[in-house]
């Protein structure tokens, strides 16, 4: 199958990619490397630099590959950098989102599968973990791009009748993290711990957030393709940690010795997300399976790997 892969240059999105061309799909990914990076991507799949704010690129490419799939995973997506910058969060992820919806209706796409955020769309829980009726209520630009964009997949789900999964992601992590996105903690973390540099917490550090695996993430991924139709599910474990719980767990496996320094909390950081899944697991069945703490090894190992690779050779000096 022809699939496109928007943000396929990116954490999730290049690991997306690889499991489809892993499955033998036709993998076309459109990325502008704003936060992406070109050693993410297979050299199997066919990739093109650009933007999907560029109506006419994104047009071009649609009818040219005529894709049977689409998995939305560009944007923006750093939360606080939306709060200075509204309009730029909207232009991407709901603009740019809506001339690859546009595209894909035109060119006869049959399917969107569209990364939400349940870390962002709900708010601040009043009920935990959060299924997917609870009450909408993002607190800052990026939660609502997200928000206003899952309403366009779905009213093209219903106006134009082409199908779509929405998956809502708790804080995804794994390798290739970028540390600067929305669940960045625990790569930003690792990569302190590894250079024996000082390590802060916003505030108590008691917040609580789920944290799913990237290949669990990955895996919902390729059952939407076949399942969950006209559906938007949850993706998280319902397990809540905490940042101090994180901090300890991620100091034992490298072995950092320095305890966190705790500065002010950032304004807007919800105290707790955790959502509930069972609707992914009767529609999709999908489930996570990757341990916080086997994942965060492997999340180190990789850090660890890159950070090798960056260091410069050593000299000796005689
Ligand atoms: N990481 C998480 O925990 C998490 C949680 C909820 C939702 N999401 C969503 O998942 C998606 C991927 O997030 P990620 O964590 O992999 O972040 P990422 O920053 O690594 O990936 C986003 C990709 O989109 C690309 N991009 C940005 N603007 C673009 C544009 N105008 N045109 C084309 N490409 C553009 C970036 O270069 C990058 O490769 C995003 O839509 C994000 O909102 C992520």
């Amino acid at each position: 199958m022809k699939v496109l892969v928007t943000g396929g240059a990116g954490f999730i999105g290049s690991h997306i990619a690889d499991a489809y061309l892993g499955l033998g799909h036709d993998v076309v990914i459109l990325d502008n490397l704003e936060t992406g990076r070109a050693r993410n991507l297979s050299p199997r799949a066919q990739f093109v630099n650009g933007s999907v704010t560029d109506r006419g690129l994104v047009d071009r490419l649609f009818a040219e590959h005529r894709f049977e799939f689409v998995n939305h995973h560009a944007a923006r997506g750093n939360p606080r950098l939306s709060v200075e910058d509204p309009i730029g969060f909207f232009e991407v992820n709901v603009a740019g989102g809506l001339h690859v919806l546009e595209a894909a209706r035109r060119h006869g796409t049959r399917k969107i599968i569209y990364s939400s955020s349940g870390g962002c769309v709900y708010g601040e829980l009043v009920s935990w973990p959060a299924t997917e009726d609870h009450r909408l209520l993002p607190v800052d630009p990026y939660g609502a791009s997200k928000e206003c964009f899952e309403t366009y997949v779905r009213a093209y789900g219903t106006q134009y009748g082409f199908d779509y999964t929405i998956l809502r992601y708790a804080n995804i992590y794994g390798p290739r993290q970028n540390p600067n996105g929305e669940a960045g903690v625990i790569s930003i973390f690792a990569r302190r711990m590894l250079a024996g540099e000082p390590v802060t917490i916003n505030g108590d550090g008691e917040q609580l957030r789920d944290y799913v695996y990237v290949d669990d993430c990955v895996r919902a991924n390729v059952l939407a393709l076949s399942r969950g139709n006209r559906a938007t599910l949850n993706i998280g474990t319902g397990i809540g940690t905490s940042v101090c719980e994180l901090f300890t767990a991620l100091s034992e496996i490298i072995g950092y010795g320095r305890p966190p320094v705790h500065v002010p909390p950032k304004a807007g950081e919800v105290p707790r997300n955790e959502l509930d899944a069972s609707r992914a697991t009767e529609l999709l069945g999908w489930e996570p399976t990757m341990k916080l703490n086997e994942g965060l090894q492997r999340t180190v190992e990789y850090v660890r790997d890159c950070e090798r690779a960056v260091a410069p050779p050593r000299t000796e000096r005689g």
